[in-house]
């Protein structure tokens, strides 16, 4: 039976989250440990072309939901290899949590495509994934900057500039992070849009913030290139001072950014969206089990860990 299987990791953006949609820099990763899958398998044949997303609840033909993401990407995969639909059937999972900063709308659309385009035999490089992807995420987020689809497609830490190619950058010394998840499920366009409204109502006010978080997402480049980690947790602290300022941050963020910064993190931030969501706390290896139990005791639904390297 003809079959093709494919994997997109999740991502966590370390520095610049939406001073990124207007045009400052941000620093982004792939989180290898949490990743979106998808099997293409042969049905029989008529059936046409059905996606299963047990995590999502969803099960759909594609005949039937054209405007829901999976779907899209679905289509979208389609038309690019210039393929009518097949008969076969799609099975999507993640281990990424959704709605929660860690791009799991990406990777599940990038993991679909990617093995939708295999079992076609069609051959996709990274920028033409990426490409599929946000037409995707414009569906979930309508102003995406673009750094989750380039960061699950390229699998590669990025210094991610909208319009502009992406460029990776280089991690002379791996870092540990623990990352606290509210429970609170706020989906991106929600602050992205909130944002909005606030620099519609006071653009120069909100310009200048934006441009700090592009000066210290800059710095923090510098920092994670020179192996210089200590140097990332003050500048964490600047940056979820400028995302206070922009509204996304939120009682419940702040509450675990307190708790782990109070046992010992260097540094502690909100990443991705906000308002609910994840932030994330930089951890030595004499901090890092105190940091979660810390998290787990200030009401995190979830503590994970990560480690920031080349890969
Ligand atoms: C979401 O992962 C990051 C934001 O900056 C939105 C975007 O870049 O599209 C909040």
């Amino acid at each position: 039976m003809k079959q093709a299987t494919a994997a997109a990791p999740g991502k966590i953006i370390l520095f610049g989250e939406h001073a990124v949609v207007y045009g400052q820099p941000a620093l982004a990763a792939p989180l290898g440990d949490l990743t979106a899958q998808a099997a293409v398998t042969e049905s029989e044949a008529g059936s046409k072309l059905s996606i299963q997303a047990d995590d999502l609840g969803l099960s759909l033909s594609l005949a039937e939901a054209s405007s829901e993401g999976l779907s899209l990407a679905a289509r979208l995969a389609l038309d690019h290899c210039q393929c009518p639909e097949p008969d076969a059937r799609i099975r999507v999972s993640s281990s990424i949590p959704v709605a929660s900063g860690l791009g799991s709308g990406a990777a599940t659309s990038a993991a679909l495509i990617k093995a939708l385009s295999a079992y076609l035999g069609c051959r996709l490089e990274p920028d033409q994934l990426s490409a599929l992807v946000y037409e995707v995420e414009k569906l979930y987020h309508g102003t995406p900057s673009g750094i989750d689809n380039t960061v699950v497609c390229y699998e590669q830490p990025v210094f991610f500039i909208r319009g502009s190619e992406p460029v990776t950058f280089h991690i002379a010394q791996p870092f540990a992070l623990v990352i606290g998840d509210t429970g609170i499920k706020t989906p991106t366009h929600v602050t992205v849009g909130a944002v909005r409204e606030r620099w519609l109502k006071a653009p120069d006010e909100l310009e200048e913030v934006f441009e700090e978080i592009g000066e210290i997402t800059r710095q923090a480049r510098q920092a994670i290139e020179s192996g210089d980690v200590e140097t990332l947790g003050p500048l964490m602290g600047k940056n979820q001072a400028h995302l206070q300022t922009l509204g996304v941050s939120s009682p419940e963020l702040d509450t675990l950014i307190e708790a782990a910064l109070s046992v010992g993190a260097l540094g502690a931030k909100l990443s991705g969206g906000g308002g609910g969501g994840i932030m994330i706390a930089l951890v030595t290896s004499g901090t890092s089990e105190r940091v979660g139990q810390a998290l787990d005791r200030a009401g995190a639904a979830r503590v994970l860990r990560a480690t920031i390297s080349e890969g």
